[in-house]
C-alpha cells in the first residue's frame, strides 16, 4: 500500500431489477468517505459496480426473452449507472463481472488456486438459494406459507430452495479458519462495527465448511479454466471484482498502489466479505482488505426494504423533489452509521426544512445578503482597518470551527460519518445564535458600530467557508454554490477538509440563491 491510499468500495449490484434507496444508501456512504480522503489529501480511489453472473439474472433474462448479457446491458444502462447520477457519486471507475479485465483475472486467480492445491473435486448435496445466490444449511430456512406451505422455504426470499445434487470444485476454506480468527482477534478494525465483528467470530467459532466454487447445470458464468463444463460461482466470481478493478493480474505496480481496499457493504452480505474474501486471498497470498465494514439496513415496516419483496423506493422519487444533496444529508445525518433505520417521508421533509433550510441554507443566505447590503459585497478584511478587535463571542466561533474540523476529522475515521456531520452541526447552530445575538442589522444602522459590524460579518462569513469546505463531501452542490458566493479561491473540492477552519475569507461576495428552496407541498409519491 502506498502511503495515502484510500481505495474503497461499494458492493457490486445484482441487476436483477432496479436499484432502490438501500443501494443508493451504500452509494451514498461509500462517496462521501471516498470525498472526504480526497479532501484530506489521501489518494482515493471509489470503486463501485454490477453483478451480473448466476442463475438469478439468467432467470431473469429468460423470462424477459432476452439474453443474460442483453439484460445486463440493458439494466446497466438504463438503471444501475444512472443511479450515479441521481445521488452524485464521484465514482473512480465502474466494474462489471462481464468485463473482460475481471473475466480474464478471476481465472488467472482461480487457476493459481489451483495450481497451489487449495481446489478439489467433490460432491455438493445440499440446498441453494437462487434469490440469495448462496448454499444454505437447514438451519437457514423455514416452513413456508401460503403457496408454499409443505416446502422449506429460505428465511431471507420466503421463497422455497433449491435441492442441488452436482459434482463440483470445492475451495478449501475450512483450512483458514484459525487464521481468520487470529486476524479478527490481531486486528479489530478488520470487521466493523462491533457487532458485526462479534457476529462473525462466533460464526468462524462454530467451524468453516470448504465452499463449493463451481455449477454445471448452467453456464451464464465466467468459464473454470481447466474444466469448461462448470462456471465459477457467482459470489466467488464477485469477490473478485475487488481486486480485477484494481490491476490484479495486469497491472501490478497499480495494483500494488491501491490494495488493500476498504469494503463498505450491507450486513447481509458481511460473511461473504469478512470470512470467504479474506480466505480467499490468504490462499492466493495476497494482502487481505483493510476492512469491511457492515451497515445496517433501512427497513419498511419493520423488514429489509428488498427489490424481491417489492418494497424498494427509487432513489429519484426522494431526488425529484428534495435534490441529490438532500438525499445525501437525510441518510448520512438520520441514521448512525453501522445502525438499522427507517425512512420516512415525514422525517425527511422535517430535516430538510429544520435542519438544511432554515438551519444551514437560511444562515448562508442572510449572511451573504449582509454583506452585499451593508458591505457592497467586500468582504470586511480585518487587516484594513475596517473592523474592530475580537470579542469572547468571536473567538468562541473561530474555536469552534477548529473543533469541529478536528470532531468529524475523526468521526470520519471510524466512519462514524452520522457523528462528523452532528458536529459539524455544531457550528451552524452556533453561527446562527451569534448572529442574532450579534445582531448585525441594528450595527449596520449606526455608523459607530461600523468597525464591530465588519468583524461579526468577518467572523460569519469565515464560519460559513468552514462549513462549505466540511460539508462538501456530504452536500456538494449546495456548498459548491455557497464557495462560489464566498469569493474561495478554486475548487471548493480541492480544499481541505482537516484543516477547514482555516479559511480566512475571500475579497467578494456574490449573489446567493436559497440553498434548500421550501417545497410547498410534499405530495407522497402513490406507488412505491
Ligand atoms: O448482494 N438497506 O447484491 P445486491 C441498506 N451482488 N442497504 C441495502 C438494502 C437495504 N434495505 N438493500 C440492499 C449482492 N442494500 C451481491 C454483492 S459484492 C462482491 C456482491 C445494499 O444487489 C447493501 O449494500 O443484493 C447490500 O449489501 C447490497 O445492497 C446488496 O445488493
Ligand atoms: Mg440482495
Amino acid at each position: 500500500m502506498s502511503a495515502g491510499s484510500f481505495y474503497i468500495t461499494t458492493p457490486i449490484f445484482y441487476v436483477n431489477d432496479v436499484p432502490h434507496i438501500g443501494h443508493a444508501y451504500t452509494e451514498v456512504a461509500a462517496d462521501v468517505l471516498a470525498r472526504w480522503h480526497r479532501q484530506s489529501g489521501d489518494d482515493a480511489w471509489l470503486l463501485t459496480g454490477t453483478d451480473e453472473h448466476g442463475q438469478k439474472i439468467l432467470r431473469t433474462a429468460i423470462a424477459n426473452g432476452v439474453t443474460p448479457k442483453e439484460w445486463a446491458d440493458r439494466l446497466v444502462e438504463t438503471a444501475w449507472k444512472p443511479l450515479l447520477e441521481t445521488v452524485n457519486i464521484a465514482n473512480d471507475d465502474f466494474i462489471r463481472t462481464t468485463d473482460e479485465r475481471h473475466e480474464v483475472n478471476a481465472q488467472k486467480f482461480l487457476q493459481h488456486l489451483h495450481d497451489e492445491g487449495h481446489i478439489y473435486t467433490g460432491e455438493y448435496e445440499g440446498y441453494y438459494c437462487v434469490g440469495c445466490e448462496e448454499y444454505k444449511q437447514t438451519s437457514d430456512l423455514v416452513d413456508g406459507t401460503g403457496a408454499y406451505t409443505g416446502q422449506l422455504v429460505c428465511a431471507i426470499h420466503s421463497k422455497p430452495v433449491e435441492l442441488l445434487h452436482e459434482k463440483n470444485y470445492f475451495f478449501k476454506m475450512s483450512a483458514f479458519a484459525e487464521r481468520l480468527l487470529a486476524l479478527y482477534e490481531e486486528n479489530p478494525n478488520f470487521v466493523q462495527p462491533e457487532a458485526a465483528r462479534n457476529e462473525v467470530m462466533s460464526f468462524v467459532k462454530r467451524g468453516l465448511s470448504d465452499l463449493s466454487i463451481s455449477r454445471s447445470s448452467f453456464d451464464w458464468g465466467i468459464k473454470v479454466p481447466w474444466d469448461e463444463s462448470h462456471v465459477v460461482y457467482v459470489w466467488f466470481d464477485a469477490l473478485l471484482n475487488y481486486i480485477t478493478a484494481a490491476g490484479y493480474g495486469q497491472n501490478d505496480e497499480e495494483f500494488a498502489s491501491r490494495w488493500p481496499a476498504t469494503h463498505i457493504v450491507g450486513k447481509d452480505i458481511l460473511r461473504f466479505h469478512a470470512v470467504i474474501w479474506p480466505a480467499m486471498l490468504m490462499a492466493a497470498g495476497i494482502e487481505v482488505p483493510k476492512q469491511v465494514f457492515g451497515h445496517g439496513w433501512l427497513l419498511v415496516g419493520g423488514e429489509k426494504m428488498s427489490k424481491s419483496k417489492l418494497t424498494g423506493i427509487a432513489p429519484s422519487q426522494i431526488t425529484d423533489t428534495f435534490g441529490s444533496d438532500a438525499f445525501r444529508y437525510y441518510f448520512m445525518r438520520a441514521i448512525s452509521f453501522g445502525q438499522d433505520g427507517s425512512f420516512s417521508w415525514e422525517d425527511l421533509s422535517a430535516r430538510y426544512q429544520s435542519e438544511l433550510a432554515n438551519g444551514f441554507g437560511n444562515l448562508a443566505s442572510r449572511v451573504i445578503a449582509m454583506v452585499l447590503r451593508y458591505c457592497d459585497g467586500t468582504i470586511p478584511a480585518l487587516s484594513e482597518g475596517t473592523a474592530g478587535d475580537f470579542t469572547a463571542d468571536d473567538l468562541a466561533i473561530r474555536a469552534t470551527e477548529q473543533r469541529v474540523t478536528d470532531a468529524a476529522t475523526a468521526f470520519i475515521d471510524t466512519l462514524a460519518i452520522h457523528d462528523a456531520l452532528a458536529s459539524v452541526w455544531q457550528l451552524v447552530d452556533e453561527l446562527n445564535g451569534y448572529i442574532t445575538l450579534q445582531e448585525p442589522w441594528v450595527l449596520a444602522k449606526n455608523p459607530e458600530s461600523r468597525e464591530r459590524l465588519g468583524t461579526v460579518l468577518h467572523t460569519a462569513v469565515r464560519g460559513l467557508g468552514t462549513l462549505a469546505v466540511l460539508l462538501s463531501p456530504v452536500i456538494p452542490v449546495a456548498t459548491g454554490k455557497l464557495w462560489t458566493a464566498l469569493g474561495g479561491d478554486g475548487d471548493l473540492a480541492d480544499q481541505r477538509v482537516d484543516r477547514a477552519w482555516e479559511w480566512t475569507g475571500g475579497a467578494k461576495v456574490s449573489a446567493l440563491e436559497p440553498l434548500f428552496p421550501r417545497i410547498e407541498s410534499i405530495v407522497e409519491p402513490a406507488d412505491g
